[in-house]
């Protein structure tokens, strides 16, 4: 739609419609961005089968860790936490950057202790608190953390870039905000996961800013949708 456009609509068009639309669109979007998504990485074909086994392997945890740190909206959904892990286990990224720490830093350690691949991981937070709960947590359920680092502290290592970068950090606003930066973090041929991509109007500031930033989005729709109705979706280099 055109830039011109788009305010004049917004005044025109309700908000329960506009939400109809945006809904509309995002669902139609889903099954040909997954399919385009396996044309790329064919490793995804059998997507049902990997996602069981790493599903099982994260569920007691999971369930832990809503029972005794979190709730359901605030970590990650066990949808996006089995991908995550697949996309760990199929791409073996060395360096993780997870933003937003919680359960998601839970199953990139489970990645790096079941893996033969030497992980890097940097789980950042904007909350102290909530990077010693993560700490905590993870201890508890017998990981050993990694890099717990505060976002002002991430901030001054301006050079490091990683191959896969978990976008889940604060508030939206700050998501927003720190989305640019984030953007600029990975590698060439590395991935960057966004989260809660239902909601408006980040999913239209995300757009933009992955546009800017020459990268490519995919709709992670079909596998991530959860019970909230939140979904996440890819940003790749072009
Ligand atoms: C969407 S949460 C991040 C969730 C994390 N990636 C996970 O998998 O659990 C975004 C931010 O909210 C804060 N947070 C996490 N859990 C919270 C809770 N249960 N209540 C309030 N704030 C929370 C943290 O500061 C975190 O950066």
């Amino acid at each position: 739609m055109g830039n011109r456009l788009r305010p004049v609509l917004r005044r025109i068009v309700p908000a329960s419609m506009r939400r109809q639309l945006f809904n509309f669109r995002e669902a139609r979007q889903a099954p040909d961005d997954w399919r385009r998504l396996v044309r790329a990485f064919p490793e995804l074909e059998d997507y049902a089968t990997l996602a069981e086994r790493a599903r099982t392997s994260l569920e007691s945890n999971y369930h832990r860790y809503l029972t005794e740190v979190s709730i359901p909206s605030m970590a990650i959904s066990i949808e996006l936490a089995t991908f995550l892990l697949v996309a760990c286990r199929l791409f073996r990224p060395r360096k993780i950057l997870d933003l937003g720490s919680g359960f998601s830093s839970a199953v990139f350690l489970h990645y790096a202790a079941t893996s033969t691949t030497e992980v890097d991981l940097w789980s950042i937070d904007d909350s102290e608190e909530w990077l010693a709960r993560t700490d905590l947590f993870a201890r508890k359920v017998g990981l050993v953390p990694m890099r717990l680092l505060p976002w002002q502290d991430f901030l001054r290592r301006r050079e490091e870039r990683f191959d896969l970068v978990l976008h889940d950090l604060g508030s939206m606003k700050t998501r927003l905000a720190t989305l640019p930066d984030v953007l600029g973090r990975v590698n060439s041929g590395g991935l960057v996961v966004l989260d809660d991509m239902h909601k408006q109007p980040y999913n239209s500031a995300a757009r933009r800013a992955v546009k800017r930033h020459c990268m490519t989005l995919i709709s992670l729709r079909a596998v991530t949708l959860d019970q909230i109705s939140r979904y996440s979706m890819l940003a790749i280099p072009t």
